[in-house]
This record gives structure tokens, C-alpha cells and sequence, in this order.
């Protein structure tokens, strides 16, 4: 089993953004504790970030035949982007919506996710720790989906 987490625009400056809202956590601190869990779990992991929407429409194509399962935090492209939605419902791979910040009580434009549709389901309000939890979500899915 292999797993892409794949982190939208910002996120590559987690750890010194709005730390009241995101927290002190960078991103490599992220990817380290997801290579951990996906050690733990005996599963492959794929770590990316781009902080440009075509790049992540690319990638996410590239995770055909190659990984089983996306989390993604699309960051404010998630509120944005069609292309990324569109992306998602063109390949065969099940994605998982991440939000480190509980989106649904921060400012009105962040309630709508052009994403959640297309999503197996949502994590948000969790910080670093959703990361943790989404691997594990995801697994599950595939187990039962089989
Ligand atoms: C975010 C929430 C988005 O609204 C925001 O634009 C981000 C980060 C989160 O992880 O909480 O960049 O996706």
C-alpha cells in the first residue's frame, strides 16, 4: 500500500505562519512524523508540496497506478479550485480533505471546499496530529473498500 500526502500553497512555511492558527510545527517536523506512522503501519508514503495549482494538478495525475490512496491539504486552493477538484475526479484514487485549522469556525469564504465532494471524507480542527490520523483513515478505506 502507498499513500500520497500532498500539501498545497503556505504550507511550506507551517512553523512560522499565523502559529496562533496553524501552530509551531513545520512541515519537514510533518513529513518526519508521517514517515514514522507510515513505518509503523509496513506502508509507502509520498511527501510533496507545491504552492502552485497546476503543479498539484500534476501530481495528483502522476498518483495514478502508483499510489492508493491522496491526503490533501490544497491549503486556500481548497476554497479556490476547480482544477483540483476536476484532477481528483479524473484519476482513481481515493483523497482524503485535510485542514490542520477547523475551517468550518474561521471566516465565511473557508466554510465552502470545492474539494469535499470529491473526497472519500474531512479532517479538520486536528493540527499536525490530522496528518496522523488521515493515514490511518485512509487505510482503513482501502481495507474496507478492499
Ligand atoms: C488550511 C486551511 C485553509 O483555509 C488555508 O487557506 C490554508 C491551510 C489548513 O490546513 O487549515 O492554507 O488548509
Amino acid at each position: 500500500t502507498a499513500i500520497l500526502i500532498l500539501n498545497g500553497p503556505n504550507l511550506n512555511l507551517l512553523g512560522t505562519r499565523q502559529p496562533d492558527v496553524y501552530g509551531h510545527t513545520t512541515l519537514a517536523d510533518i513529513e518526519a512524523m508521517c514517515r514514522n506512522k507510515a513505518k509503523a503501519l509496513g506502508i509507502e508514503l509520498g511527501f510533496g508540496q507545491s504552492n502552485h495549482e497546476g503543479a498539484l494538478v500534476d501530481e495528483i495525475h502522476g498518483a495514478r497506478g502508483r499510489f492508493d490512496g491522496i491526503i490533501l491539504n490544497a491549503g486556500a486552493y481548497t476554497h479556490t479550485s476547480v482544477a483540483l477538484r476536476d484532477a481528483i475526479s479524473s484519476v482513481d484514487v481515493p483523497m482524503i480533505e485535510l485542514h490542520l485549522s477547523n475551517v468550518h469556525a474561521r471566516e465565511e469564504f473557508r466554510h465552502k471546499s470545492f474539494i469535499s465532494a470529491v473526497a472519500v471524507g474531512v479532517i479538520c480542527g486536528f493540527g499536525a496530529r490530522g496528518y496522523a490520523l488521515a493515514l490511518e483513515a485512509m487505510l482503513g478505506h482501502l481495507e474496507s473498500s478492499g
